[in-house]
């Protein structure tokens, strides 16, 4: 009797022993175990073809992944015993089947391997939970086999066994792989958190409403259509349809009439309107949104405005410059005292929306693996309303009459020098326009 609190105690340790998530799942399953995605489209037609264009598809076979961990990851990992690990790593979240089966490194996308099907439907349909207290790098709990765990209870199928599990319809489910903790122990992904701490995790808004939102259709061929089919899209920052809008702009001057040789300020704001989490999120250490402002006066003469300077520390990442950075890549290229490349290609004085990943040597790094620490986070929050000012001395010859105002707001995925540089396909750094603010003032005779 003595014992039974005891064994009661580590009852529970017992039964989870089963439960492998995060680092210790590596190789603990077989590629078997996974159905192919190919094995659902029979039925799940339509979802099946939402799903293979989204990037979760594509999360090992996309080149700039490829190049990623092929070029840099594996070889640091080889050079650094402090980031041994990510060789493994990566694979959690970007192709779960290899690294469950511990297959390390994964044969190369063109070989065709099972490693293709990156994010499946199979990897999805069958997490249960995870274990911890933070979702956070793959440390979710698979249960591979006949039943596929959905967000509806009690649905038949004449192929698996469904089984409801509220787990799926939670932003934590998504937390499993949104949410990254380098070897330094950075946060370099926080998708979920900065929904977690933002107004919409208050309001009961989770990842899927936005991603994969509810319309008519089909959940598989053989059932009537219905108008709560959880569509899988996914679109995020690689749809330039999601990007557009997400950051609304106003500018307007705090005087409108102004003689030649006298100063004016304009207010910009730039509110997040439409994203659940920061602008940009996720992949953050690649991002650059930047905003460009233009002065157009009644000749068709263009001024350039750089931003006014707020004096916050670190400002100077924020603001467009020759800088250079990402000299840590240095290591896995195998480049002694490599100098580094421009860290962004913008018009130098532009205000740029990010934060800053700081290598153990506090110099900006893409490596995202490779942070120890971070510059001011200066993105956009869900609902926050940033404040950007411009102050020009108006020219003395400047023509009398109106002068146009623009704000453009802009969007890079991946740093240009870094996508020429490591020959990643050019649509990687392709400028994308995410809104424009016009106003005007009148220059007096
Ligand atoms: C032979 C047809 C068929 C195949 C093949 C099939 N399913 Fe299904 N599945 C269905 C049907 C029918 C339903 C029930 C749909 C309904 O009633 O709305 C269903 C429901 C589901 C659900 C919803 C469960 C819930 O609780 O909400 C999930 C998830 C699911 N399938 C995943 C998969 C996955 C993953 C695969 C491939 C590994 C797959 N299915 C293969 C027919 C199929
Ligand atoms: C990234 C994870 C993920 C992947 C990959 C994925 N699903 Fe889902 N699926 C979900 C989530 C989350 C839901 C529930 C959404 C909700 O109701 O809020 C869901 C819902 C479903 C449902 C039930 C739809 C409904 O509205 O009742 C079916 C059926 C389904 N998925 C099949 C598939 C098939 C087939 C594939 C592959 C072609 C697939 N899923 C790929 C996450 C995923
Ligand atoms: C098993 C890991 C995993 C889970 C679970 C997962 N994701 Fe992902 N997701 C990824 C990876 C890896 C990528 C990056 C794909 C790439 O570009 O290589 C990604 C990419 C995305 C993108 C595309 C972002 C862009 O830049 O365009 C969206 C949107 C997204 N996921 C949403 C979700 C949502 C919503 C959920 C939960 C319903 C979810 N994901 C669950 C691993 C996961
Ligand atoms: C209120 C709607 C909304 C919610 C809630 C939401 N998102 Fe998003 N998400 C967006 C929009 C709009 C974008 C496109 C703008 C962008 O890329 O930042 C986006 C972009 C993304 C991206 C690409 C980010 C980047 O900068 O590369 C990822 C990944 C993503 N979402 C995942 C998630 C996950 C995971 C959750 C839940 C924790 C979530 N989203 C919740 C609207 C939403
Ligand atoms: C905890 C899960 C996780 C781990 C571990 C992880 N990634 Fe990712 N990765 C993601 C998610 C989620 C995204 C999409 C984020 C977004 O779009 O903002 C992503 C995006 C990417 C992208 C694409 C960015 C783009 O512009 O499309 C590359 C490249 C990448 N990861 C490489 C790697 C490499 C290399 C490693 C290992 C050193 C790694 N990832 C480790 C989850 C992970």
């Amino acid at each position: 009797m003595r014992w039974l609190p005891v064994i009661l105690f580590f009852l529970p340790t017992l039964f989870f022993a089963q439960d492998y998530a995060g680092e210790e799942a590596h190789g603990k399953f077989s590629y078997d175990q996974f159905e192919k995605p190919e094995a659902c489209k029979s039925c799940h037609v339509d979802f099946y073809h939402q799903w293979q264009q989204t990037m979760m598809a594509q999360a090992y076979t996309h080149a700039w992944d490829e190049i990623e961990y092929f070029k840099l990851a594996v070889p640091h990992a080889a050079k650094e015993e402090k980031v041994a690990g990510v060789k493994d790593g990566c694979n959690g979240c970007h192709t779960p089947i290899a690294f469950l089966a511990g297959d390390t490194p994964p044969p190369l996308p063109e070989a065709n391997s099972r490693a293709n099907e990156a994010v499946s439907c199979d990897v999805c349909h069958t997490i249960t939970g995870f274990k911890g207290d933070v979702p956070y790098n793959f440390n979710f709990i698979s249960k591979p086999g006949r039943t596929k765990y959905g967000p509806k209870p009690g649905l038949e199928s004449p192929h698996h066994r469904t089984e409801y599990n509220e787990f799926i319809t939670t932003a934590e489910f998504c937390g499993v792989c949104h949410n990254e903790k380098s070897p330094y122990g950075a946060w370099v992904k926080a998708t979920q958190i900065e929904w977690m701490e933002g107004p919409y995790s208050k309001q009961g808004v989770v990842c899927q409403d936005c991603h994969m939102p509810k319309a008519e259709g089909k959940n598989a061929i053989m059932v009537e259509e219905n108008d709560m089919a959880a569509q899988h899209l996914f679109h995020g920052a690689h749809d330039e349809g999601k990007l557009r809008g997400v950051i609304e702009m106003r500018i307007h001057p705090r005087e409108r009439e102004l003689e030649p040789g006298e100063t004016v300020v304009f207010s910009l704001q730039l509110h997040n309107a439409k994203a659940g989490h920061k602008v940009p999120s996720g992949s953050a250490e690649e991002r650059v949104l930047w905003v460009h402002v233009e002065a157009v006066d009644a000749e068709g003469n263009v001024y350039h405005l750089p931003v006014d300077k707020k004096g916050f520390e670190g400002e100077e990442y924020t603001i467009a410059s020759e800088a250079l950075a990402y000299q840590d890549m240095g290591v896995p290229l195998g480049i002694t005292d490599f100098k580094g490349i421009r860290r962004e290609d913008v018009p130098i004085g532009d205000r740029i929306f990010r934060l800053p990943y700081l290598d153990p040597q506090g110099r900006m790094t893409i490596m995202q693996w490779h942070t120890a620490s971070f510059g001011p986070d200066y993105r956009i929050g869900p609902r926050e309303t940033k404040m950007e000012t411009y102050t020009w001395d108006i020219p003395e010859d400047l023509a009398p009459g109106k002068v146009q105002i623009q704000a453009s707001l802009y969007y890079r995925k991946l740093p240009k020098p870094v996508q020429e540089f490591l020959e990643v396909p050019a649509e990687e750094s392709k400028e994308v326009l995410v809104n424009t603010a016009k106003t005007y003032i009148e220059i007096l005779d």
